[in-house]
């Protein structure tokens, strides 16, 4: 394990490599227990460096060291120094070849960094720093290298994988076989890849738009063939949707992507071989839910993406993983918004942020889309740089409007393609192709913490002048207690009396993007007989906060008439919150809960709305999640939150319920599954009212969801009624359908995580001790992070209400696996822990218990260096 010393890595410290790698030539010998690694690197005294010679050092961990040679001379262990992490070797000459032999361990490697087994199939995770788990090397980004990779191994591996093409194959003496690739790319290590196994492939080409054909190739275990469609689909649609909407072809003759059941994260984009989470690839209609359908579409484009966006450019320093992350997020979100609902898609990426990011902005960890300093680089890849940062590319996108950031992005790609770059280069680019100036933007990849605007307005009759005054604050954050103003682009609206869109200017534009960039600034609109109502931040055009005091009345108007969807759902979400608010409060001050029945009708009106796009109206009934009925409150009230929320689930369910079921009857029928876009959306509705009409826990409503069980035919139905039964249905009705489900799915991988996450995270029976149990159940694994993600991750991130009981036994259980799986697995011991960093902000019945789970986490022994860092901060 890495030492926990507080190490910590500062931007300002950044300075140029001393050494290049112009090639590096690899063979592995591969062994479960000991694996032989040779590499032969042709280094150079890099010129930007200096002249002199200093030693070069070489990041190296858990390796064991067999030799090192330069130019072909041994040399002896007196004249080179093994460090804690890595080699120093005294230098001579300014360039010269250096051969390492190591060995490593492949089978005790839990980490899922560097080389691993899994499954019995061999493969690598190399971002950030794993490289260095596999050979001695400089492993930074900023050092990129061509790579010529041979691999043996015995008969039992037949596919042997790495990147670029494969130049050469044959048997040793001995037997074994081995193949040889070659990647013409320059590329950082973090990009090397390496996979053996027993695996079955499928096959396409895709023909570029310059007319070379790309063999297409996806990889996984015999018994997964059948789920490898859809990837497939997905791919060759993102390739072509890269060449239409950015003009960037794939570079190489063949892309090939390989499903790994062991797994840190999603994917990984390695060049020419994407390494993905089963869970990102896999699908097929009877097993994958729509959610699973949508979502490996948008990680097969977001690793393809990358290899313009990461690999062609990549990353100078880790300091700057939001210029490949944040980029290639909204590229992904683009590409599902084109293929699938737009709003809808919006939609679902801002409750997500809203909920998971702004907490995160508000916590201890807490950093800017640029972070200044880290200990671990691991725990850097956050929702604020990933999902912030694409927020802060969509408003360089608003800005400009599509054609200058194209114009922006044909720049970037073009100056720095086999460069390692800067988020600074990226909006440099974006202002040289378009001669703008973008020196208070920059503030949004440096300032941390999520910007407040209070919005106040006044009607002048007199004049007919409207006016809007837009003030802007910014919390204090970690090392930064004054913020300076932002420059925010703020889509607005304003609507008549009649609903109408109303012109803005002269030239008569419905819609207009202020720009905010002071303090406090006041915008005027002229010519209107009676005072507008404003559509405030349209589709969500900056990632803020925004205050105003809009009325009941306003917000059911907004919710009927405003032309934008997007803040159609987010009037909705307004008022759904304000009648929240005001449950808690009455919860706490043990007075009777009311529903407004403002609230029924809205939500009726547009349960019985035909014109509204399904998906759409889906969402609108969605009540705010209890996550972000949290992260809004100043002090988190956890009792008074779930109150509120189950009331209002309820009521409005027993009051909507005719609505519900017709609704659920039109939607519901028996076609053949399709994950096109107007089958999920039209699943999604029918599914949200059968998930509304079981909270009333009715014998004829939970024999719906018993039907719908019984004869779904795909994996979206039947996991919504199992759920809903779950939740809902008599303990015994629930118990024989999770068995039966079982029974039927117990060979597949991912459908047992899902129903492992839906027990984890029942809200009534999903009970710490369930929990437990499950923990024994054969399905588990403990170093399997899918497992542990469904089910401890679903307990402590995704049933708020059996988490927070209030005898603090969830956080002690969280903090007890916490502490088990930093052994093991120290990147998933340090995400898992999030949970109960966040003590600060509760109440402190449950806050003290939260933070007493945390010490106990720190007390226990030595921690490795990315939980200690996430400890440490949310401790201070
Ligand atoms: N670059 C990957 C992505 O976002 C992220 C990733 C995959 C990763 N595996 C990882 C990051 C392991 C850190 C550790 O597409
Ligand atoms: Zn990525």
């Amino acid at each position: 394990m890495k030492d926990a010393q507080p190490r910590t890595v500062y931007l300002k410290d950044y300075r140029v490599p001393d050494y290049l790698v112009d090639s590096t030539r690899l063979r592995f010998e591969l062994q479960p227990r000991s694996t032989l690694v040779r590499s032969e690197l042709h280094i150079r005294r890099n010129p930007a460096a200096g002249t002199d010679l200093p030693p070069l050092v070489l990041d190296g961990v858990e390796l064991e060291l067999l030799s090192v040679s330069i130019d072909g001379e041994l040399v002896p262990a007196s004249r080179y120094q093994e460090l804690p992490e890595g080699l120093s070797i005294p230098v001579d000459k300014p360039e010269f070849v250096l051969e390492i032999h190591n060995r490593i361990n492949p089978e005790e490697n839990t980490s899922l960094e560097g080389l691993y087994l899994s499954n019995g199939m061999y493969c690598t995770q190399c971002e950030a720093e794993g490289f260095r788990k596999i050979t001695f090397y400089p492993d930074r980004p900023d050092v990129m290298s061509t790579f010529t990779t041979t691999i043996v191994a015995p008969k039992q591996y037949p596919v042997l994988l790495s990147n670029g093409n494969e130049i050469e194959r044959g048997t040793t003496e001995d037997g074994r076989q081995f193949v040889t690739w070659e990647d013409p790319f320059a590329k950082p290590s973090y990009l090397f890849a390496l996979v053996a196994g027993d695996l079955q492939h499928v096959e396409d080409t895709f023909t570029t738009a310059s007319g070379r054909a790309v063999k297409l190739q996806i990889f996984t275990e015999a018994k997964n063939i059948g789920k490898c469609d859809h990837a497939m689909r997905s791919l060759k649609k993102s390739m072509r949707w890269d060449e239409e909407v950015y003009g960037r072809e794939y570079d190489l003759d063949i892309f090939m992507v390989v499903a790994v059941d062991h797994f840190n994260m999603g994917a990984m984009e390695n060049k020419g071989l994407n390494i993905f989470n089963s869970a990102c690839v896999l699908a097929s209609p009877k097993t994958a839910t729509d959610a699973s359908y949508q979502r490996i579409e948008a990680i097969v484009a977001h690793e393809y993406f990358h290899n313009w966006s990461g690999n062609r450019v990549t990353c100078r320093d880790w300091f700057q993983l939001s210029l490949k992350e944040g980029f290639t997020v909204f590229r992904d979100a683009e590409f599902s918004a084109d293929m699938n609902s737009r709003a809808v898609k919006r939609i679902e990426d801002v409750s997500m942020l809203r909920t998971t990011q702004f907490a995160e902005d508000a916590g201890p960890m807490s950093h800017p889309v640029r972070p200044d300093s880290y200990m671990e680089i691991s725990n850097f890849y956050t929702l604020t740089v990933y999902e912030k940062g694409a927020e802060v590319v969509r408003m360089i996108h608003t800005l400009l409007g599509a054609d200058g950031f194209r114009k922006g992005s044909d720049l970037y790609f073009e100056r720095h393609d086999g460069q390692a770059v800067t988020c600074e280069d990226f909006v440099k680019a974006m202002e040289d192709a378009n001669g703008v100036d973008f020196s208070q933007f920059r503030r949004w990849y440096s300032q941390a913490g999520t910007p407040v605007l209070d919005v106040s307005d006044e009607f002048d009759a007199a004049s007919g002048t409207y006016s809007l005054t837009i003030r802007q604050s910014c919390p204090a954050t970690p090392g930064q207690q004054e913020k300076l103003p932002f420059h925010i682009p703020f889509a607005l609206g304003l609507l008549g009396r009649d609903g109408e869109a109303l012109p803005l200017d002269t030239a008569g534009n419905t819609e207009q993007v202020l720009e905010i960039t002071e303090s406090e600034q006041t915008f005027r609109f002229h010519g209107f007989a009676q005072k507008p109502l404003p559509s405030l931040l349209r589709g969500f055009s900056a990632p803020v906060k925004v205050r105003y005091e809009y009325s009941s009345e306003d917000l059911l108007f907004l919710m009927r008439c405003d032309s934008d969807e997007f803040n159609r759902w987010d009037a909705g979400q307004r008022l759904a919150f304000m009648a929240l608010e005001k449950l808690q409060e009455d919860f706490r001050q043990q007075r009777p809960l009311e529903l407004p029945p403002a609230l029924v009708n809205a939500y009726r009106s547009v349960l019985q709305n035909r014109e509204l796009d399904p998906a759409l109206v889906a969402e609108i009934l969605a009540l705010p999640s209890a996550q972000t009925l949290a992260e809004h409150a100043e002090t988190i009230d956890a009792e008074a939150i779930i109150a509120a929320r189950e009331f209002a689930r309820r009521e409005l369910a027993l009051a909507l319920k005719d609505d519900l079921l017709a609704c659920y009857q039109r939607f519901h029928d028996d076609r053949e599954y399709s994950p096109s876009a107007a089958d999920i959306a039209a699943r999604s509705l029918k599914n949200t009212c059968l998930s509304y009409l079981c909270v009333t826990e009715e014998t004829e409503q939970l024999a719906l969801a018993e039907a719908q069980f019984a004869a779904a035919g795909n994996m979206t139905d039947s996991a919504v009624a199992l759920a809903a039964l779950v939740n809902h249905a008599p303990e015994q009705v629930a118990q024989s359908a999770l068995e039966s489900f079982y029974q039927r799915w117990q060979q597949d991988t991912q459908v047992v995580e899902l129903w492992l996450g839906l027990q984890s995270s029942s809200a009534q029976r999903g009970t710490l001790e369930n929990v437990r149990g499950l923990m024994q159940h054969p399905a588990f694994e403990l170093k399997n992070p899918n497992k542990v993600r469904a089910v401890i991750g679903g307990f402590a991130n995704r049933n708020f209400n059996q988490f927070h009981r209030a005898d603090g036994s969830g956080f002690d259980f969280l903090a007890e696996q916490v502490i088990a799986l930093d052994k093991l697995n120290p990147q998933i011991a340090a995400r898992l822990v999030t949970p109960i960093t966040r003590w600060k902000k509760y109440t402190a019945d449950l806050g003290d218990k939260m933070r007493a789970a945390l010490q106990s986490v720190m007390d226990s022994g030595k921690l490795s260096r990315d939980l200690y860092e996430v400890v440490s901060k949310s401790l201070a």
